[in-house]
């Protein structure tokens, strides 16, 4: 186990009821806020009509910046920062999954300084300051809500970035169960698929070879992340299965799982980035795609942690090589169990492509400094899912 520091500073206010919490935890943040959320969700399953009544009835002043995308766009969020200088706003509230968060955070940071918010993302320009932020999540996945990472992609340059900075922690943020009933079947699978990727990149690619609280601890989010997809895709509205899938996927990102883990990579998403940045596909989508792949190229490595999952989250036994190939399997076999994709040519992408997908995610593989993946081993992993 490592050295490590722990600090998060997002307050959660979990549970029934909570949405309307936000007005009075908004309030103390400033009087002129800005209002982020997608495209139409949020109407449709009226948590706009819950959250803009409590603002208004705090008190608060309420511009609103709609329309974020999935793989949310620089351009959305460059709006929103003239919005948010013009009207100079005080706070930020997001009301969405991780893609209206992200923006929201993106906003929170580049209205206060004079270069293009897209310096952040390049590692040319650090965070120094951003506008206070409040979240009322409604889709469990990303852990954009308790976590100091944003995600942008750049359309002019088919990029898609993550930057990661603790004073992009939300001050507070809302988790409401009863706000995910309405995520259709696919982004609930695919929330699901993007937490158990977020504990995965960590449990795989720490050094340390004694981490038995960590493990533990991550394994048994991994099981309780599938065993409660799978209940609310058999029940939208299975409020404990909903409430322990959106409190899991917090807790796959927030800084617990890798606290004592050391140096972690997140080679996964690197590759996966550049998928949703060319085709769009979904976040999720994506990761089950290349987290089966990724896996077997990783376990030929190093069969050891691979065994190790296979034993205690599929209760498999025999040898090492056999229990780490088998669990890469069961975990690939649950994909497909959700209706998540496992090869590219299921979402479109022809293997000739695979030349320029590979290209793309370098870029991100230097920012991140993932030195050991160069174009070729990228390639091999991505004609392993073709
Ligand atoms: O846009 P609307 O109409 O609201 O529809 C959204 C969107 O189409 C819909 N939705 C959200 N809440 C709903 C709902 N539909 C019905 N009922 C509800 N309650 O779901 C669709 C997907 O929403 P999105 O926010 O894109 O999904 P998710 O939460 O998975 O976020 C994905 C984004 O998070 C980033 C990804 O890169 C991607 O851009 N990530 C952020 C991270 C972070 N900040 O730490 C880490 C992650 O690895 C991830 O990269
Ligand atoms: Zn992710």
């Amino acid at each position: 186990m490592q050295n490590f520091v722990l600090y998060n500073p997002t307050k959660i206010i979990f549970g029934k009821d909570t949405a309307k919490e936000i007005g009075p935890e908004t309030a103390a943040l400033g009087r002129k806020i800005l209002l982020v959320y997608g495209k139409s969700s949020c109407k449709a399953n009226g948590i706009h009509g819950q959250v803009l009544p409590s603002l208004t009835a705090a008190g608060l002043e309420i511009i609103e910046h709609g329309g974020v995308v999935s793989n949310p766009l620089l351009s959305h969020v460059r709006a929103g920062i003239g919005l948010a200088r013009q009207h100079a706003v005080q706070a930020i509230v997001a009301v969405g999954g991780g893609s209206v968060i992200d923006s929201a955070k993106a906003i929170a940071a580049g209205t206060l300084v004079d270069h293009d918010v897209w310096q952040f993302f390049k590692a040319k320009k650090s965070i120094k300051k951003t506008l206070p932020l409040a979240c009322v999540l409604t889709l469990a996945a990303a852990g954009s809500e308790m976590n100091g990472g944003m995600v942008l992609t750049n359309e002019e340059t088919r990029q898609k970035f993550g930057v990661g900075n603790r004073l992009l922690c939300p001050r507070v943020s809302i988790l409401d169960p009863t706000l995910t009933f309405t995520v259709p079947p696919d982004y609930t699978a695919y929330g699901a698929v993007d937490a158990i990727a977020h504990i995965l990149e960590f449990y795989f690619t720490t050094r340390d070879p004694a981490t038995p609280v960590q493990d533990r601890f991550m394994e048994g989010l991994v099981i309780n992340i599938m065993a409660s997809c799978d209940r609310v895709l058999r029940d939208p509205a299975d409020y404990q299965g909903r409430a322990d899938l959106m409190w899991s996927a917090t807790l796959a990102l927030n800084g617990w799982t890798a606290a004592g883990l050391g140096m972690v990579g997140f080679p996964m998403h690197m590759i996966e980035h550049s998928l949703s940045a060319l085709y769009n596909i979904a976040h999720g989508a994506g990761l089950s795609i290349v987290m089966p792949a990724w896996m077997r190229h990783q376990a030929r490595l190093r069969p050891g942690k691979f065994s190790q999952f296979g034993q205690r989250v599929f209760n498999l036994t025999g040898s090492d090589e056999r229990c780490a190939m088998a669990g890469i399997n069961r975990l690939e076999e649950w994909f497909v169990s959700v209706n998540s994709p496992t090869t590219l040519s299921q979402v479109g992408i022809a293997a000739a492509d695979i030349p320029v997908i590979a290209e793309n995610a370098l870029a991100l593989a230097r920012i991140w400094r993932l030195n050991e993946y160069g174009k070729e081993v990228i390639m091999e992993i991505l004609t392993a899912c073709r």
